[in-house]
């Protein structure tokens, strides 16, 4: 029996699976650790902190399983997406890695649109929108805030092909990853030449780009020693978190997409090309299936709403009683709205001001009302997020996964709300076994992710929405327009603060 590892190299760890070659997950192993927060929304981490929790998860999981040491025959990484590592010319670290969720860039941000000459040239080179955490303003804020350290740069990577470089020895990157860094010409699946001139960037400093199956290396003799690898074990290039998560959810031809509640929520659908007017309302990135794009719309508070409710008001309450008074709540909660954009929001509005509200609560409003409103305002995100989807995605197959899909009362709102059947699947690894499935397709152990899915992906459970889908499309107009009469408040507000 082969055996291959699917490894989610995240913001707070990073998580290892064992996969066989039929598609089986053995076990997993984690390891935890921290970003650097520092002032003015600053987020950065040491790379090595990557390679040294990779490696330790990486020989915790083989010491599980003794029998699979020197028969892993692959491996590959789904990686946080954007965060940018800055190597010199020997493959040194310059300085740490500014991550995806680091807000320092909002100047870089108008540079990149006045260079570019506006939103629709933006669109028309790399097909979305310039965001804070992509790549490129990074690299703009390291050449105008760290000119030393720019003058040393001699590539850019993103997380997980650092470790596929220490790994393997070789520099490079993949799709899905090159299109988060706005310097990719995503329709063309190819570096944007005219982005680079705009920003008088050379094109040097960015890696050679791979299919997410491409094969980066093989892992150098010492670490397959030191790891418990087979001689000889490939290194795939892997993709970007949601891309792999995506994959592992399933989503892996025409008409699927999935919705995701963790802390965060996404609804991804897979496209075959850009089949209607861009206008960076919604992301567009290449997928990890060869040759295939992906639309994400992304929430920045979804499962973090009802956590953040639980910390703050219901500490000593569990899970399942905060399920039940939802459960026991009418639908509407009586008449409350929550808006659940409580770190600003991406999608559908690109609003850092933007901020939780519970609207409507009267005298009779009780624990039931205030957290079933949680579960609805993130459900009605999560609506808006998929109908930014559908715009590009005819979605006939839709799964959910997360935290919230686990919670049944959670679950039934957003088939609800969303108005659409929610196939719940068997795999909750999510990123980590989408990596494990591109490991099997990339080194050639599985023919191709169809053979991989069949063998492994199965349907355990399907949400049908029920009659309060009706009040749901009502509530949700108003959900709207709560947003767009507040969010001049939202700015006033901070303006104060
Ligand atoms: C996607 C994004 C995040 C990170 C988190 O555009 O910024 O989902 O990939 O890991």
């Amino acid at each position: 029996m082969n055996y291959v590892l699917g490894i989610d190299l995240g913001t707070s760890g990073v998580k290892c699976i064992l996969v066989s070659e039929e598609g089986n997950i053995l076990g997993s192993a984690s390891k935890s650790y921290k970003p650097d927060f520092g002032k003015n929304g600053f987020v950065e981490q040491d790379p090595s902190v990557w390679w040294n929790g990779t490696k330790e998860a990486i020989k915790s999981i083989v010491a599980l399983y003794p029998e699979t040491k020197g028969k892993i025959k692959a491996l590959s990484c789904s990686g946080q997406m954007h965060s940018s590592v800055f190597l010199d010319k020997d493959g040194n670290v310059i300085r740490k890695a500014i991550l995806w969720n680091d807000t320092r860039t909002t100047p870089q941000i108008k540079e990149i649109y006045e260079k570019a000459n506006g939103l629709d040239n933006v669109l028309s080179m790399v097909y979305n929108k310039a965001l804070e955490g992509f790549t490129l303003p990074k690299i703009l804020w390291l050449r105008e805030n760290e000119p030393d350290n720019f003058s040393r740069v001699s590539k850019v990577i993103m997380p997980k092909d650092y470790i596929n470089y220490m790994l393997t020895g070789n520099i490079k990157t993949e799709v899905s990853d090159a299109a988060g860094t706005l310097l990719f010409d995503v329709k063309n699946s190819c570096w944007s030449n005219e982005m680079l001139d705009k920003m008088n960037l050379s094109g040097d400093i960015l890696p050679e780009v791979l299919q997410s199956t491409g094969v980066v290396g093989e892992v150098s003799d010492e670490l397959c020693d030191e790891l418990g690898f087979a001689e000889g074990s490939k290194v795939i290039a892997g993709g970007a978190d949601n891309s792999c998560a995506a994959v592992g959810n399933g989503v892996i031809s025409k008409g699927q997409a999935v919705l995701s509640v963790g802390t965060s929520g996404t609804a991804v659908g897979y496209l075959d090309s850009i089949n209607n007017k861009v206008t960076g309302d919604v992301h567009l990135f290449n997928y990890s299936m060869p040759d295939s794009l992906y639309a994400m719309g992304c929430m920045l508070c979804a499962g973090e709403a009802l956590n953040w409710l639980k910390r703050t008001f219901f500490d000593d309450v569990s899970f399942d009683e905060l399920n039940a008074l939802a459960d026991k709540t009418p639908a509407g909660s009586n008449g409350i709205i929550f808006l659940p954009y409580l770190f600003g929001e991406r999608c559908p509005y690109s609003d850092p001001n933007a901020r939780g509200v519970f609207f409507g609560i009267s005298g009779a409003s009780g624990k039931g009302e205030m957290i079933r409103a949680v579960m609805e305002g993130v459900a009605f995100g999560l609506k808006d997020l998929f109908s930014l989807v559908t715009d590009f995605v005819d979605v006939n197959e839709l799964y959910i996964t997360g935290g919230g899909a686990k919670s049944k009362v959670w679950g039934q709102i957003i088939a609800d709300i969303v108005n659409r059947e929610l196939n719940v699947l068997n795999i909750e690894e999510g990123p980590s076994f989408g990596a494990a499935l591109i490991a099997l397709v990339g080194s050639g152990i599985c023919p191709d992710f169809e053979t991989a899915k069949s063998k492994s992906v199965k349907i355990i459970k399907t949400i049908k929405p029920s009659q309060n889908a009706e009040k749901y499309e009502k509530i949700h107009k108003l959900y709207t327009e709560l947003y767009k009469t507040n969010a001049e408040m939202f700015k006033k507000i901070q303006e104060i603060f």
